[in-house]
């Protein structure tokens, strides 16, 4: 069976990624600093899958150190997750977002290849769409960033795209995931953020256990059916299959696949809280306040591409999402804090 490595692995996605791969019998090879993530999430997946991943505490831009764990494997593909996420903190601090996301990706490439391995996943976003003028976004909508966050997933897009061109041997998909949300059935593993959370589901889910006093939505005059912000909320483990898909079709397309992976469906705040309400059986307080730079008043995908290359789609609707993403939080959220 293939052997698969795993960058950012034991991260919230990387680790719903790993555990598809697992049950579906691939060998898997996580890499990961442990910068925003905990080593736990290892014996977590042991419990869901019986299978704990081989596992190396390193730092993608430690080259020595790649070249040593790709030489002992021969790895046939790389799920390239490992990198910083947050929008506002990469506008804070640049250089370390620019070094980690785009100095660990060139490291990687550089390696991968030096050592003949060709196939690589790579997680980008739904934020390259910058203010997207039309809506639902489909993969050929003009791409922008506001954020170096932003701008480091469009330059590695690019870099990619340059890759390719110079040897069409290379195996490349681009994943642009819209709001990923939820978490594994089982309550084991699930999104943990440092700190006070900067994404939506993260906080509410903290106001439904008490331990965040109310919600602050970021404004209601939006020009969307509640006046509140509309996003396309994925199940974590819809966008793991997803992944599952690129890999069994990696290759097959002669150029580089860029694909969004998004339900199609928007949601808006209030939704999201109400939804919420009723996973948890809590009351959810909000207050409105100001808008939040750079926040668009809607951004959904047009996933048919995905659907139509890769026969994928969202299964898990929104009330399947807040229900794991309540048991998540009330089961094992606070165990994980780093
Ligand atoms: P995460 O922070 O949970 O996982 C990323 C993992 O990478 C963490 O475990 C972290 O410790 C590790 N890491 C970071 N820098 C590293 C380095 N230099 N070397 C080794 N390990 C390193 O984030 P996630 O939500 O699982 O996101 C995974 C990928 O998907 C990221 O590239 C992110 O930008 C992208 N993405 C995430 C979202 C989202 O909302 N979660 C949306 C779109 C795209
Ligand atoms: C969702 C909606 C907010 C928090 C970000 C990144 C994007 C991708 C996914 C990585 C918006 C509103 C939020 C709160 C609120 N990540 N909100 N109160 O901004 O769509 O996307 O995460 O690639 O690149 O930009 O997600 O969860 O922060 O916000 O009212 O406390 O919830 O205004 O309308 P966003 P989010």
């Amino acid at each position: 069976m293939k052997k698969i490595l795993l960058t950012g692995g034991t991260g919230y996605i990387g680790s719903h990624v790993c555990i598809e791969l697992l049950n579906k019998g691939y060998e898997v090879i996580i890499i990961d600093n442990l910068s925003n993530s905990s080593i736990k999430v290892l014996d977590c997946i042991k419990k869901i899958t019986g299978i704990k991943p081989i596992f190396y505490d390193k730092d993608i831009r430690d080259k020595a150190a790649l070249l040593k764990i790709f030489n002992k494997y021969s790895i046939d593909i790389v799920i390239h997750f490992a990198g910083l996420k947050s929008l506002t903190e990469s506008i804070n601090e640049p250089v370390n977002y620019y070094d980690n996301n785009i100095t660990g990706t060139i490291s990687l490439l550089a390696i991968m290849t030096q050592v003949n391995c060709h196939s690589i996943v790579f997680s980008s976003s739904a934020t390259v769409y910058g203010k997207a003028k039309h809506i639902p976004i489909r993969e050929n909508s003009p791409l922008s960033a506001s954020s170096p966050y932003g701008q480091s997933k469009l330059f590695i897009e690019r870099l990619l795209q340059d890759l390719y061109t110079s040897d069409d041997k290379w195996n490349i998909a681009i994943l642009r995931y819209f709001n990923p949300a939820g978490a594994h059935e089982s309550g084991l593993i699930g999104e943990s953020p440092n700190g006070i959370p900067n994404n939506l589901f993260p906080y509410v889910a903290k106001v439904a256990n008490g331990s965040h006093k109310r919600l602050l939505i970021f404004g209601n005059d939006y020009d969307t059916h509640d006046g509140t912000g509309v996003r396309d909320y994925i199940h974590v483990v819809d966008l793991a299959k997803g992944h599952l898909k690129a890999l069994e079709n990696i290759g097959t397309f002669k150029k580089v696949l860029v694909l969004n992976l998004g339900t199609g469906q928007g949601y808006s705040v209030l939704d999201i809280v109400k939804a919420f309400e009723a996973a948890s059986k809590q009351k959810i307080p909000y207050e409105i306040v100001e808008r939040r730079e750079g926040d668009v008043s809607e951004c959904y995908a047009d996933p048919s591409l995905a659907f139509e290359l890769l026969n994928w789609k969202a299964e898990f609707n929104l009330s399947q999402i807040c229900n794991d993403a309540w048991n998540w939080e009330n089961k094992s959220s606070k165990d994980y804090d780093i």
